[in-house]
């Protein structure tokens, strides 16, 4: 529980009214509408997750860990921008302006014209905005922002909520693109940021190890486009540097030829990712075996080890299982499940998996393999990066138009896949 203290309400004054916003109510029919535009940022896979860019007068809130790099990307957009010729108002309170510069200095773009402002008083910043009319602006971090007049603390939900309230109306009324940064921790405690999320018009959060290279920007929200996109970073000694290629990455420290290891072909978006899902089936020495999972929901790996152990016979319940899903990234889609399947009776016979191979799927509970969306989207990555098979449903795979160097083997249930691979439990020790 936390307690907010009602405050005058600064929020609730009228907004200046936008052009085009009529007094009555209209037909839909009668309503113009000018297409957004989007405003490239230069950074591809930030723009990816935006929809194409930034639209005027949006307000946008990064979230993420401390020490993520949310600083460093949105300087590095902030450099981009000021190279196109836009004014560019990057505030920060947590900062010093040599703090900045220093690290600017080592992103190679400290001779940019970005606008540098220490600030953590509201009032002061409305000011700022309102003489030097930015195109865009920074404010890293809404945390750390108050208003004197309001008694609570920087950081309380209250001063939060005021301080991103104001940044709305300005965005709005001004068509300065507001970027908010927000602080999120580990735990999900998002006092700050969450309360934003309804307010702001899209979200998006750096997700990924601080140990991992990788950094996925995901968008929980986005007004202006889809929130499937994923875009990929990694984090370099001169700063955030864009994973156009995730796929090679993520493959490329793959133990090739050893058991236990499978390929899946997992859409993030429209984006096919080709991701090693890892597994190890050893035997247990505890009363209750476990099942420690990494990258992946829990329940599902379970669900799927039961299955196995019902539907193709593995003996898994005396078998401690570890999966981990290569390279930091999460894996919700239920296509990945017959890679999960198949990692594990590799395993457990101790045979590896061809290595071009990738397999896709959805298990059922009868042991079934269920049709997946896009898959020839999937099966045109896998023959990018020199896959030759792929395994999945025989339902998709009798719709799919041919690839050439691909051989596509449908199957239709679990047992079926192990056969084709090879991974058979009548092997398993
Ligand atoms: P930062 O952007 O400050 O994170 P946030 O704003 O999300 O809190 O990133 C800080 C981390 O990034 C820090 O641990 C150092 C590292 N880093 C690099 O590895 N390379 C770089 O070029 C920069 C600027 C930071
Ligand atoms: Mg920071």
């Amino acid at each position: 529980m936390q307690e907010t203290r009602a405050e005058p309400q600064e929020a609730s004054k009228p907004m200046k009214r936008r052009a085009g916003i009529g007094e009555n109510a209209l037909p839909m029919k009668e309503i113009t509408t000018d297409s957004h535009i989007y405003q490239t940022t230069g950074i591809g896979e930030l723009d990816r997750v935006l929809g194409g860019g930034i639209v005027e007068g949006a307000l946008i809130l990064v979230g993420g860990e401390p020490g993520i790099g949310k600083s460093t990307l949105l300087l590095q957009m902030s450099a981009s921008l000021s190279r196109m010729g836009k004014k560019v108002l990057y505030i920060s309170g947590e900062e010093s302006l040599r703090q900045i510069k220093l690290r600017a200095r080592r992103l190679g773009d400290d001779e940019t014209d970005i606008l540098l402002l220490s600030e953590n008083a509201m009032d002061n910043v409305r000011e700022k905005l309102e003489t030097l009319k930015p195109d865009y602006c920074v404010v890293d971090s809404v945390q750390t922002m108050y208003l004197p007049e309001m008694s609570s603390a920087p950081g309380s939900v209250s001063q939060v909520r005021e301080s991103a309230a104001i940044l709305m109306r300005y965005a709005k009324e001004s068509g300065c693109g507001v970027i908010l940064v927000g602080h999120v921790t580990k735990e999900g405690a998002l006092a700050g940021p969450r309360v934003l999320e309804h307010m702001v018009d899209a979200v998006l959060y750096f997700e990924g190890d601080k140990t991992h290279e990788y950094r996925l920007l995901r968008a929980a929200k986005n007004r202006f486009g889809s929130v499937n996109e994923l875009g990929v970073f990694e984090m370099a000694s001169d700063g955030m540097r864009e994973v156009k290629n995730a796929s090679e990455s993520l493959l490329s420290s793959r133990a090739r030829g050893a058991s236990g290891s499978c390929v899946v072909c997992a859409m993030e978006g429209t984006r096919p990712v080709l991701v090693d899902i890892q597994a190890l089936a050893t035997r247990s020495y505890y009363q209750v075996p476990r099942r420690t999972v990494n990258g992946m929901d829990n329940s599902r790996v379970i669900l799927l080890l039961a299955v196995m152990e019902k539907r193709a016979g593995l003996r898994l319940y005396d078998k401690d299982v570890y999966i981990n899903v290569a390279g930091g990234l999460d894996l919700t889609e239920p296509a990945a499940d017959l890679a999960v399947c198949c990692s594990v009776a590799s395993s457990m016979c101790d045979r590896p998996l061809p290595p071009d191979v990738c397999v896709v799927g959805e298990v059922g509970l009868a042991g079934e393999i269920r049709a997946v969306p896009r898959l020839e989207r999937r099966v045109q990555e896998c023959a990018r990066l020199g896959f030759t098979r792929v395994i999945c449903p025989r339902d998709s795979a009798s719709r799919l138009k041919a690839v050439p160097e691909v051989e596509v083997r449908g199957v239709d249930t679990i047992a079926q896949a192990f056969a084709v691979l090879d991974v058979f439990p009548s092997r398993q020790g």
